[in-house]
């Protein structure tokens, strides 16, 4: 029997809870596997596959769901990214797994017709999921960007703030890049305790992300050599 304690292991253990994973032939192989690994840890999965029955099957088995989708047809992969947003309103993740093996045999008697289906599946499948999904992570501020800052953030608790100035500018510029503010903040305010001071990462990342009066804040901080707590 599972305690409360292991159930509640298990449940902080699931890292992709509430995430939507669209995973193009998942129905089989490595893409099976995946959108088993991805269930488990809590992610919404959506098998994009040819084998209905397959894919309908696993779909069922973890909790997700199965939509058809040739991945050589724009259309398809299109509607495959729509069937996520109806479902649970946005995708954060999308694997583009979906391929299969190149004709064997001497170029020398290569059927062109067999490249060109090869070329359809393998390589535009592939842009047909990057195009779209990027457009609907776009859309919905979602996805690789915002995943990449949760990595980013996990590996700076991980390691702390480093007295080092160039980790620091090197933190603080990933930590802009990806809108964590108030941890840019905290190491920035870290750093001017230490006395090693990273204005100019401060005030250009401010900058590019248009944030100018908390640029001039900085500017001014400087004067006084102690850090104000950041506007808004
Ligand atoms: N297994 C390997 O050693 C290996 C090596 C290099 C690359 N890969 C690539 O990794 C991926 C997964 O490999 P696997 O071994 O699990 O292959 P697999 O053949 O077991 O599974 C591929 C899946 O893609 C699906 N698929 C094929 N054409 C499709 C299409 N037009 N639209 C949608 N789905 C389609 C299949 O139905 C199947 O479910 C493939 O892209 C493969 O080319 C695999």
């Amino acid at each position: 029997m599972v305690s409360n304690g292991e159930t509640a292991q298990r449940m902080f253990s699931k890292r992709l809870i509430g995430k939507v994973a669209v995973i193009t032939g998942g129905a089989r192989g490595i893409g099976a596997a995946t959108s088993k690994l991805l269930a488990e840890n809590g992610a919404y999965v959506i098998i994009a596959d040819i084998l209905d029955e397959l894919g309908a099957k696993l779909a069922d088995l973890i909790g997700g769901r199965y939509v058809h989708c040739d991945v050589s047809k724009e259309y398809d992969v299109e509607h495959a990214i729509q069937f996520a947003l109806k479902w649970k309103g946005r995708i954060d993740i999308m694997f583009n797994n979906a391929g299969v093996a190149g004709p064997e045999g001497s170029i020398t008697n290569l059927n062109m017709d067999d490249l060109r289906a090869l070329i359809d599946i393998n390589l535009n499948g592939v842009v047909h999921g990057i195009k779209h999904a990027a457009r609907a992570m776009i859309e919905a501020k979602t996805g690789g960007e915002v995943d990449e800052g949760q990595i980013v953030h996990g590996f700076v608790e991980k390691i702390g703030i480093k007295k080092d100035v160039i980790v620091c500018n090197g933190l603080l510029s990933m930590y802009f890049k990806v809108d964590r503010l108030t941890e840019c903040w905290r190491i920035f305010y870290e750093m001017v305790v230490k006395d090693t001071v990273t204005w100019n990462t401060m005030i250009c990342g401010y900058s590019e992300s248009g944030l100018y009066r908390e640029s001039i804040r900085v500017i001014e901080c400087i004067e006084f050599s102690t850090p104000q707590a950041p506007i808004g």
